[in-house]
């Protein structure tokens, strides 16, 4: 373990101090746990599968919204073989607006490699399709009492300020000092007990921009908050790049029926449904759009459709991707040849489809 620039608590080899420090946090954070713990559906159950499924979930959402995704997921798949056997169209609309649509088609190919029973060591978990360290700790330390810490944000934050850790989190030092110190601290006779509380409390208590440090039953042995660093750890070295991408999409009224496809490649939204789309690279005007050679492709010869711009400039917000997209409606004859490359289907039966949370925000519009 390296050793912290300035640590008040902390002498060079593990002393009867450092003893004192982990305990106390054991103590303190499950008693705090114990007081103020949320009540959540998947906090009833050990069974490893809907352990799996929360985990997946609350990696894409936060806890009161991944809440009722939870419960219809279970409800429609309420074990391995189902949801092994489902259709994976099906599984897709089930984990609309979550996005990572990736992590629904892992859940998916994971369930099939079990052959409906779920792996019940450590390696048998962590080689599941899309389980990573965290997530296998998860399921190892609350479904099986396995001694394996989660590290996700949450306890990089309480970590990091606790025992006073300067070294950036995004870097492999970083991850491997922080992770070196949730095996010191964990309480090894009770991890899934240890594992939710130190959730929660970087969840509700340690939170990133105003911890409340007043009420907090660890401040008396926290590093960060008796040298001032409360509001600057954790540290990360790079702030994450994000690109523009200008979305042109296309709502077709032909009568009852209207134009959607199914995206492939390696793309964001492999596999969901969208309204016919152009894509540029700035951001264009009606004029320009209608001009252009993937417009016209799209309309038939001898159709003049009547075109409305109905949404303009709706930003969305990806992890690393900004989308600002606009949404016309173009009129054609109900019997049109236009669009002749997609798939036609009724209006009304749209939400049989699993869309992006983006094409949901128009069609609700
Ligand atoms: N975030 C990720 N996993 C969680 C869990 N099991 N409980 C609460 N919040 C979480």
């Amino acid at each position: 373990m390296r050793q912290k620039k300035y640590n008040p608590f902390q002498t060079e080899v593990i002393s009867e101090d450092d003893n004192f420090q982990f305990s106390t946090f054991n103590f303190q954070l499950i008693k705090w746990y114990n007081e103020n713990k949320r009540e959540l559906p998947w906090r009833e159950t050990t069974d490893p599968y809907k352990i799996w499924i929360s985990e997946i979930i609350l990696q894409q959402t936060r806890v009161n919204q991944g809440y009722d995704y939870f419960l219809r997921f279970i409800k429609r798949f309420p074990d391995v073989q189902t949801l092994a056997n489902a259709d994976e169209d099906e599984v897709m609309k089930y984990w609309q607006g979550l996005g990572y649509y990736s992590r629904a088609r892992n859940l998916h190919a994971a369930a099939k490699s079990m052959n409906g029973v779920f792996p019940d060591t450590y390696e048998g978990v962590i080689n599941l399709k899309g389980v990573g360290e965290y997530t296998a700790a998860a399921i190892c330390s609350i479904s099986y009492g396995m001694p394996y810490p989660v590290v996700d944000g949450n306890v990089f934050r309480v970590i990091s300020r606790y025992m006073g850790v300067e070294t950036p989190i995004d870097s492999g030092r970083g991850k491997k000092e922080i992770t070196e110190w949730a095996n010191r601290l964990m309480d090894k006779k009770q991890p899934a007990l240890f594992n939710q509380a130190i959730m929660d409390f970087g969840a509700l208590l340690c939170t990133p921009k105003s911890p409340d440090c007043t009420n907090c039953p660890l401040a008396n042995r926290c590093v960060a908050l008796a040298v001032g660093l409360v509001n600057k750890l954790p540290i990360k070295q790079h702030k994450t790049k994000t690109t523009n991408r200008y979305f042109n999409y296309l709502y077709v009224n032909a009568g009852e029926y209207t134009f959607i496809h199914k995206r492939t490649g390696n793309d964001i939204w492999r596999n969901l449904f969208e309204l016919p789309l152009i894509e540029t690279s700035e951001p264009v005007t009606e004029e320009n759009l209608i001009a252009s050679t993937e417009f016209r492709n799209l309309i038939a010869e001898g159709e003049s459709p009547v075109i409305k711009l109905s949404l303009k400039s709706v930003k969305h917000v990806l992890s690393h991707r900004v989308i600002y997209a606009n949404f016309y409606e173009v009129t054609l004859p109900e019997t049109t040849r236009s669009f002749s490359t997609y798939k036609r289907i009724k209006k009304e039966d749209m939400d049989q489809y699993a869309i992006s949370r983006l094409v949901q925000i128009f069609l609700e519009s």
